[in-house]
């Protein structure tokens, strides 16, 4: 009788065990999608936050910076940061012309990092991180100028501003913790 009931045995044993088995290979691939979603999660957390250091850094060249503002902005910005004629219309593409970076204008309305991102990345793709769609005629310069070099240039603009718009300005980049 014992030779009868085995087969059955071995039979259900296989039959308990295939199961199983799916049940582990599927757990082990829904595991490893999970890490992988994970993974991916935070390299592109680290690819976004990586590109732009927005932070005014400790030590700047002033002198350094309005050497490069006149060879790199002074053209559309004006020698003397007086921006261009009617800046406040759009011209015939619909884009407005460049503003002054003067107190009269409104550049130091905006913090340390809106700044930065405007130079390094250009008008267009630096709303479009804010989340605004706008079409600009202010070009990138993050492949012309270095991090420390656009800072140099916003350090120069802004220390042509006086105390009242200076201390403004220092308090948006505060308040934005940027
Ligand atoms: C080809 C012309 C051109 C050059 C060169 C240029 N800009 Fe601009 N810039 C513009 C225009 C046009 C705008 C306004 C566009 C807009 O409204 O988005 C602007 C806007 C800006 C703003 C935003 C100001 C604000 O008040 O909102 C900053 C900051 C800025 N430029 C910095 C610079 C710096 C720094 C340089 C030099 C490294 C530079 N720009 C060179 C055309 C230029």
């Amino acid at each position: 009788m014992g030779r009868v009931s085995a087969p059955p045995f071995l039979k259900n044993g296989v039959m308990m065990k295939l199961p199983d088995l799916l049940l582990q290979r599927r757990t082990l691939i829904v595991l490893l999608i999970a890490l992988g979603g994970v993974g991916a999660t935070v390299w592109m957390r680290g690819e976004l936050a990586a590109p732009t250091t927005a932070t005014m850094p400790a030590t700047v060249d002033i002198a350094q910076g309005e050497q490069l503002y006149g060879d790199f902005c002074a053209a559309c910005h004006g020698a003397n940061l007086e921006g261009q004629p009617d800046w406040r219309s759009p011209g015939p593409d619909g884009t407005l012309p460049a503003p002054p970076h003067d107190e009269t204008g409104h550049t130091w309305h905006h913090p340390d990092s809106v700044l930065f991102d405007y130079t390094k990345l250009g008008g267009k793709e630096a709303l479009a991180k804010e989340g605004v769609e706008f079409d600009s005629a202010m070009p990138s310069f993050g492949e012309q100028l270095s991090d420390a070099e656009i800072w140099n240039i916003i350090a120069y603009i802004k220390s042509t501003w006086p105390e009242r718009q200076r201390t403004a300005q220092a308090e948006r980049s505060a308040a934005a913790g940027r």
